[in-house]
């Protein structure tokens, strides 16, 4: 017999969405009339800019013309993409950030896991809780933790709460961490981070040599002119942060697969014999070892969201889902319930009416409703008493949600 990895043997139940999939595949088993809404997983409804498919089809028919014709592309992404995601990103914010800095890729959910595999055994690991579900199983997958206690927590790792206590500000850890994960605006809250905030923990880093990796894939929903959009906002975050960005949210590309993760030369780790390495260079090798690129035709897509009628075209779809985002918000707080985020992110968050737990409350909006979101606690033991709507929906289905939510609370 061969081994497995045990690690996989710590993680509790199915990863989120999934579970919760099975539970509405139960439901509409059980009731197949019944038209239920789903606001739970953040997947995008509506089709892809008019840009991006021209770009596409042109692209598709480039590779049906032998002259024209590319077999495998750069690792990286193709310079076309890097230039373009560096230039209007980055460049165009005051971020100094290089084409050659860029490493596209097919996901920001990979790339934010596969990270683990450059980084040390021994290195302590900050999240926020509630979080991002994907930071913490690739940690208790890599080996990273120990076994989960009662309410979910891993055994090694620092959680660092983000309630209404707190205003969902986390405190700086209070132990030295080698890395911090972020996420701005942040899944599942929807909060977003000052330049203040963000000041703090680029300080923290650099105080404690420590390496954030900063998830910045609902960056393009910021609308307010103060909040930073890129960490390298902040002055002195090229040496202490990694930053994920992605296509699936900013230009409806979660079927499509696009992304990148920005990763500054200056960045530096450690090695154990007190000499340092490029981080750099250890992803640029493993990018090149176990990732073949991102299709032509997709980069080609991606490439088009920055051209001046892509652009146009994106915002209109981010200020669509947006407005869905307000009309949960305005429902749910003329229904007297306590909502958060949803302002500048297209998540809603929610504080369960009556102090129903999270799981007792998808069912109460699952059977009375027929409307599916994310209970809190699926995010950590502080997501408790929590819940999370997603905006991305038809205009039809929100406000068809947005009356059953009455009839359901
Ligand atoms: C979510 O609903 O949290 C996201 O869709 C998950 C993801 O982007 O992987």
């Amino acid at each position: 017999m061969t081994y497995i990895n045990e690690h996989y043997l710590k993680l509790t139940a199915g990863y989120l969405f999934p579970e919760i999939g099975r539970r509405v595949k139960a439901f509409t088993d059980a009731n197949p009339a019944a038209n239920v809404i789903r606001l739970g997983i953040g997947d995008v409804t509506e089709p892809l800019a008019p840009a991006v498919l021209q770009a596409m089809h042109a692209a598709i028919d480039e590779l049906a013309d032998r002259s024209k014709f590319r077999g495998y592309g750069p690792e990286q992404g193709y310079d076309f993409l890097r230039e373009a995601i560096a230039k209007n990103d980055y460049q165009a914010r005051g971020a100094k950030v290089d084409a050659d800095e860029i490493f596209v890729s097919d996901g920001s959910k990979c790339d934010s896991g596969n990270i683990l595999d450059i980084f040390g055994e021994d290195n302590v690991i900050a999240v926020l809780d509630p979080v991002y579900p994907v930071y913490v199983d690739t940690n208790v997958m890599a080996g990273h933790t120990g076994p989960a206690d009662a309410t979910g927590r891993y055994g090694g790792l620092v959680y660092l709460p983000v309630t209404a206590e707190n205003n969902f500000v986390p405190e700086l850890p209070k132990q030295r961490v080698d890395l911090i994960y972020l996420c701005y605006p942040n899944n599942p809250t929807g909060v977003v981070a000052t330049k203040e905030m963000l000041k703090r923990w680029v300080d923290y880093a650099h105080k404690n040599s420590s390496i954030i990796l900063y998830d910045a894939a609902y960056e393009a929903y910021i609308t307010d002119p103060d909040i930073p959009h890129s960490i390298y906002e902040i002055d002195g975050a090229r040496d202490v942060a990694i930053e994920f960005r992605s296509f699936s949210k900013t230009a409806g590309f979660t079927g499509v697969r696009c992304a990148f993760t920005v990763i500054p030369k200056d960045l530096k780790g450690k090695k154990r014999d007190g000499g340092e390495a490029s981080i750099h260079s250890l992803w640029n090798r493993r990018h090149c070892t176990k990732f073949n690129g991102v299709s032509y035709p997709v980069q080609r897509g991606a490439a088009a969201i920055y051209s001046p009628e892509g652009k146009k075209q994106v915002q209109e779809t981010i200020a669509f889902y947006l407005a869905n985002a307000s009309l949960m918000r305005g429902a749910l707080t003329k229904l007297g319930i306590q909502v958060y985020g949803g302002e500048n992110a297209p998540y809603v968050w929610l504080k369960t009416p009556g102090k129903l737990s999270s799981w007792d409350f998808f069912d109460r909006l699952l059977q009375k409703g027929h409307l599916v979101g994310t209970p809190g606690s699926g995010f950590g033991a502080c997501g408790e008493g929590y819940f999370r709507l997603s905006a991305f929906n038809s205009r039809a289905n929100v406000e068809e949600a947005v009356q059953r939510f009455a009839k359901a609370l």
